[in-house]
């Protein structure tokens, strides 16, 4: 049996492993760190059907709930707001949230960030070349924006960046703890200074005018927070980074970001597509027996969606593992927004549209302002994140 999980060795394409799983089928065990197993999921339809499934749970206080990571046993984790919970608690904290990450709000955001985007282009191009694209230009984007978004002071930066990578990247419990500890007790503080602020600067001081000790605890805005802190920036940043490489090493595909076109919204998708940033849709655990794909899923056992081998099932995606971003589906729909890398179901990324919008700015900007970037190591040799599920580089050395 496979163990999971397994590094990539291109940093846009899944790891070799999981491409031969694909070719076996749509559901397969694969074993964990601590000696227990569970399906892991390569086929888009049943990707969807599992993920839109209300006999699959989402709630990571279950004692049945896998842990893929050994840092995820960590209680900060348990359980994480929203993605950690089932309804009716998950549907009534993404409806209080829901207007701050709507298409609208989003839109309105936008000429903001394409002024901070030219402002850190103007840095690079007064400072550099060469520059390091993660810590000049992909991380401080979405960090400046959802700082903005929740009202958490920008010049905290260094301090919520490092923690939340320590979070993420902890090679176990104990240091995941103690980085959500002080990003927890950080957000407390914070929280207390806005809460009596319903018109304060963001939707933390919002939502603390909306504690009513029944929908919106104390305590829930603080996991909220602390989601929306986590969830908005690593994510982004990265996909930001391994987009540019891509993007790099497929020159032919750039002009569709230089020529202001419709083009850009379906070559972000396919960019989404291919990175596959976080390599998962979704984990969760059957609450019922469920027969999908030939298997029969007991109850009790853990699932987890491969969103990069989804996202090359060839029965939705034609030469799956080319990067195109003028691809069509099968039948010649626009197949671009197909792709599992947001999730499916109740829990799809509610940043979604806010992460677009920001890669549609940031790769714009960037080849159009410097369109003779090149990588100043070969991608080889880049210094890739290993041993987790979220894909990403330590840094990107540009030149131009
Ligand atoms: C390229 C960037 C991003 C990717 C690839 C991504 C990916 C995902 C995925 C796969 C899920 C579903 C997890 C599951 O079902 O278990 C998810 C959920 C979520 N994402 Fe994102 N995300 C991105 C950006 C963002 C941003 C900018 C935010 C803003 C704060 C955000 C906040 C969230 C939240 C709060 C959830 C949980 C939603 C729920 O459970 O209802 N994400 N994301």
């Amino acid at each position: 049996m496979l163990s999971y999980p397994r590094d990539r060795t291109c940093p846009y394409q899944p790891s070799p492993e999981y491409q031969e799983l694909g070719e076996k089928g749509p559901l397969h065990r694969v074993s964990l760190w601590d000696g227990k197993s569970i399906w892991m999921v390569t086929g888009h339809a049943q990707g969807r059907s599992l993920l839109a499934d209300p006999r699959m749970s989402a709630d990571r206080s279950r004692d049945d709930f896998p842990v893929v990571l050994p840092r995820f046993e960590a209680p900060i984790f348990k359980p994480i707001a929203l993605i950690g919970y089932d309804p009716p608690v998950h549907d009534i904290h993404r409806r209080m949230l829901a207007p701050a990450f709507s298409l609208k709000h989003v839109r309105d955001m936008r000429p903001a960030v394409e002024a901070l985007t030219s402002d850190l282009i103007d840095r690079m191009l007064r400072t550099g070349p060469p520059a390091d694209l993660v810590a000049d230009f992909a991380l401080p984007i979405p960090s400046m924006v959802i700082s903005n978004l929740l009202g958490v002071p920008y010049e905290d930066h260094e301090f919520f960046e490092e923690k939340t990578v320590g979070l993420l990247q902890a090679k176990d419990a104990a240091g995941a703890e103690a980085a959500g500890q002080a990003l927890w007790d950080y957000l407390d503080e914070l929280i207390t200074a806005q809460e009596d602020g319903a018109d304060g600067p963001g939707v933390i001081a919002a939502l603390a005018g909306q504690i009513d000790d029944r929908d919106l605890t104390r305590e829930d805005l603080l996991r909220i927070a602390l989601a929306l802190l986590i969830g908005g920036h690593d994510t982004t940043s990265q996909m930001i980074a391994l987009g540019v490489v891509t993007l790099l090493e497929h020159p032919d595909q750039q002009a569709a970001f230089t020529e202001g076109s419709e083009v850009i919204p379906p070559a972000v998708d396919e960019l989404l597509r291919m990175v596959s940033v976080t390599d998962v849709s979704g984990v969760r655990v059957a609450t019922e027996d469920i027969e999908i794909g030939g298997q029969v899923i007991r109850a009790g056992e853990g699932v987890l969606v491969s969103s990069s081998m989804a996202n090359r099932d060839p029965s939705v995606y034609g030469d799956p593992y080319t990067f195109d971003v003028h691809r069509t589906g099968r039948g010649g729909v626009v197949s671009g927004r197909q792709h599992l890398t947001f999730g499916y179901g109740i829990h799809q990324c509610l940043g979604q549209n806010l992460a677009r919008m920001e890669l549609e700015v940031a790769f714009s900007a960037l080849f159009t302002r410097i369109p003779e970037i090149r990588l100043a190591v070969p991608a080889g040799e880049l210094p890739s994140r290993s041993g987790g599920t979220m894909q990403g580089v330590h840094s990107l050395p540009v030149e131009w």
